[in-house]
């Protein structure tokens, strides 16, 4: 028997978002039916809706969730009813090439619920990044849910399963800032505000936010940033070169994703620098580069998808350290919302009033 919860839908591209049931079928093997307690709005539940991301519509947004594990299909092991769980967007197949070769953060073969969630009427919905958590229950594949401590709150613990994490892994583990490196970071919103707190974690010595936003580059300041720049008023490559001793950054993390925030990052490093793209670019941006500079300038020119984060290596490790005092996840918790204020929440969004909205239940 299929569960009947309230979720949030976008029909069809560019229209306002709405809250339609959902029919949640029962964990068949191998899957997982989860109640969600709360679902942060990331900006990539804004590119479905516009018709960024694909043409698949309707999709069912939310993916940024944390919640307890209802019921399990045949076969699960790694989780049980009342596991207080982190949804993760990388259920390890552990067979393709990339697992094979022992990097399962590549994984190429991803698992998600095999069973579709439907409209009332039978119509088959696209889950958001294969999870759709803005909704009381959803369901996934049972290698979706990491287990972590909890203690934590679930709008904190949620918003590790994208953005957040997304953000610190571009620092810590694409980017792989160490000791005593500079960073700069281009775009402070969740995932950029993450990566300078990861680059604070990892010991920065100068981390530079830029921003276009003067509010977003106050709160850099309190998750680690030492400098700021406002790229509306100074020219952000020249600054960065500026506050680096005239050579740029030795890791510069753009967290926007547009061609002209790019080439920012790429000529804002130092020679054989590293540059990571974790701003996710829509269909139509095209980039170019004089060729000569792209071997010039020597380096590292890497993409960060979800922060090259293994959840079931990260999560816990996480949420411990936010447990211990050493990780203010909760600076990234900007409001509480309620499932019917979605399309207000991408609204404040992009106004810039908030970092996250975390819809809790
Ligand atoms: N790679 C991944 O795995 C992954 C995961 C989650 C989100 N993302 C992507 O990361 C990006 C950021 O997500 P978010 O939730 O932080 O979004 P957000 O809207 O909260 O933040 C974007 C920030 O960029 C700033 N900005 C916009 N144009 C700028 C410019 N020209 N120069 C400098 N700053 C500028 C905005 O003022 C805002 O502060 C999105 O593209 C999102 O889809 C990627
Ligand atoms: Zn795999
Ligand atoms: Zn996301």
């Amino acid at each position: 028997m299929a569960d009947s919860v309230q979720g949030v839908i976008a029909r069809e591209k560019g229209a306002p978002v709405e809250v339609a049931a959902i029919l949640v079928p029962d964990p068949g093997p191998g899957e997982t039916l989860v109640h969600v307690q709360a679902c942060g709005v990331c900006h990539t539940d804004l590119h479905y809706k516009q018709g960024g991301i694909g043409d698949d519509f309707p999709y069912f947004l939310g993916h940024e969730a944390a919640g307890v594990v209802e019921a399990v299909g045949d076969g699960v092991t790694d989780v049980a009813p009342g596991d207080f769980v982190i949804l993760n967007w990388r259920a390890v197949c552990g067979q393709c090439r990339a697992c094979r070769r022992g990097r399962p953060w590549y994984c190429f073969s991803t698992h998600n619920a095999s069973q579709k969630m439907t409209l009332a009427d039978g119509a088959p919905l696209s889950p958001a990044l294969g999870i759709g958590a803005f909704a009381e229950k959803t369901l996934v594949a049972s290698g979706q849910c990491t287990k972590v401590n909890p203690a934590v709150r679930p709008e904190v613990a949620g918003l590790l399963g994208c953005g957040v994490m997304a953000g610190l892994g571009a620092a810590l583990n694409t980017g792989q800032v160490s000791r005593g490196d500079s960073v700069a970071v281009i775009g402070c919103g969740g995932v950029g505000h993450a990566a300078v707190l990861g680059a604070s974690l990892a010991g920065a010595a100068r981390i530079i936010a830029v921003d276009v936003d003067d509010r977003k580059l106050e709160w850099a300041r309190r998750f680690g940033a030492t400098d700021v720049i406002n790229a509306r008023a100074d020219d952000p490559v020249e600054r960065i070169r500026e506050l680096t001793g005239g050579f740029g950054a030795d890791v510069v993390i753009d967290a926007v994703g547009r061609p002209e925030t790019y080439r920012q990052a790429f000529y804002a490093r130092d020679l054989a620098g590293t540059v990571v793209l974790v701003g996710v670019p829509t269909p139509e941006m095209q980039l170019e580069l004089p060729l000569l500079d792209v071997f010039g300038r020597g380096g590292a020119v890497k993409s960060s998808w979800y922060g090259d984060c293994l959840p079931t290596r990260d999560f816990p490790m996480l949420v411990d350290l936010h447990l211990g005092g050493r990780l203010p996840l909760e600076k990234f918790v900007s409001e509480t919302i309620a499932l019917n204020d979605v399309e207000k929440a991408f609204g404040k969004m992009e106004r810039g009033e908030v970092l996250r909205s975390v819809v809790v239940f």
